[in-house]
């Protein structure tokens, strides 16, 4: 479906829930591409900390700590629990335990950490040097891959990405309440934005797509239109 001139790097940011994660899975598996959330991976950092019964808001132990990570983050390979991809920490597979309300209730202090972020930024960055990859995540397209010829900013209004965060706790399996989700949302929507380094916003050159009345078929639909006309600079001028 891409062109001769589309993208092998593609960038997708936007805040919590917001369905970039389901929008990026889908885009990488037509496309063939590499998926990867980088959401998983702070996670991740985050996860370890508390396992290893380090404070999470201990910034000089849980950045030593994120810079010898063991982390590995792998296709699903037929695992058929509704995961997009398979986290392994210390070999241990952690994909489920990443997503507890625990991890989301320290995981934005965590990715607050400049040292933090610098490490998982290079692991990152190593990544998209190999092309044909699709990566997700708050500063991908401000910081990470900068020069990503198609950034996709993916939003919606928070009431709908708690309802569907919800719907997913459900689906689970899980205890969910709505209300929590919201607060849990909205506070770290705030922190991320506000914070100093790599705050959440969109690049001056990524394509907004607000999904809240959007389901993810025509969310696809809409980026294919977007690859199709080429990079983020070209679709402005359209
Ligand atoms: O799935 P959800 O949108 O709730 O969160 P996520 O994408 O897994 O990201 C979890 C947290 O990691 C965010 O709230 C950010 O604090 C942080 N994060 C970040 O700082 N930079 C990224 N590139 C990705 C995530």
């Amino acid at each position: 479906m891409t062109g001769e001139h589309s993208p092998t790097v593609i960038a997708i940011d936007g805040p919590a829930a917001s369905g970039k994660s389901t929008a990026g899975y889908m885009l990488a598996r037509e496309l063939g591409f590499l998926y990867l959330d980088t959401g998983s991976m702070y996670r991740a950092a985050t996860l370890a900390a508390l396992i290893a019964g380090i404070d999470p808001d201990n910034e000089a132990a849980v950045s030593a700590l994120s810079r010898d990570l063991d982390l590995q983050i792998k296709p699903a390979s037929g695992a058929a629990d509704g995961r997009q991809y398979t986290v392994l920490l210390d070999g241990d597979d952690v994909t489920w335990e990443l997503r507890s309300p625990d991890v989301d209730a320290h995981v934005s202090v965590v990715s607050s950490f400049p040292r933090v972020r610098e490490e998982m930024v290079r692991r990152q960055r190593e990544i998209a040097r190999m092309g044909s990859v699709v990566m997700v995540g708050r500063d991908i397209g401000t910081v990470v891959i900068p020069d990503a010829p198609l950034k996709l900013y993916i939003t919606a209004s928070p009431e709908v990405r708690a309802r569907r965060r919800w719907l997913d706790r459900k689906a689970q399996g899980h205890e969910a309440d709505y209300a929590e989700i919201l607060a849990d949302i909205n506070r770290r929507d705030e922190f991320d934005s506000r914070r100093k380094h790599s705050p959440l916003r969109p690049a001056e050159d990524a394509v907004i797509i607000d999904n809240t009345d959007l389901d993810p078929e025509e969310v696809l639909t809409k980026i294919r239109a977007f690859l199709h006309a080429g990079s983020s600079e070209e679709i402005k001028e359209v």
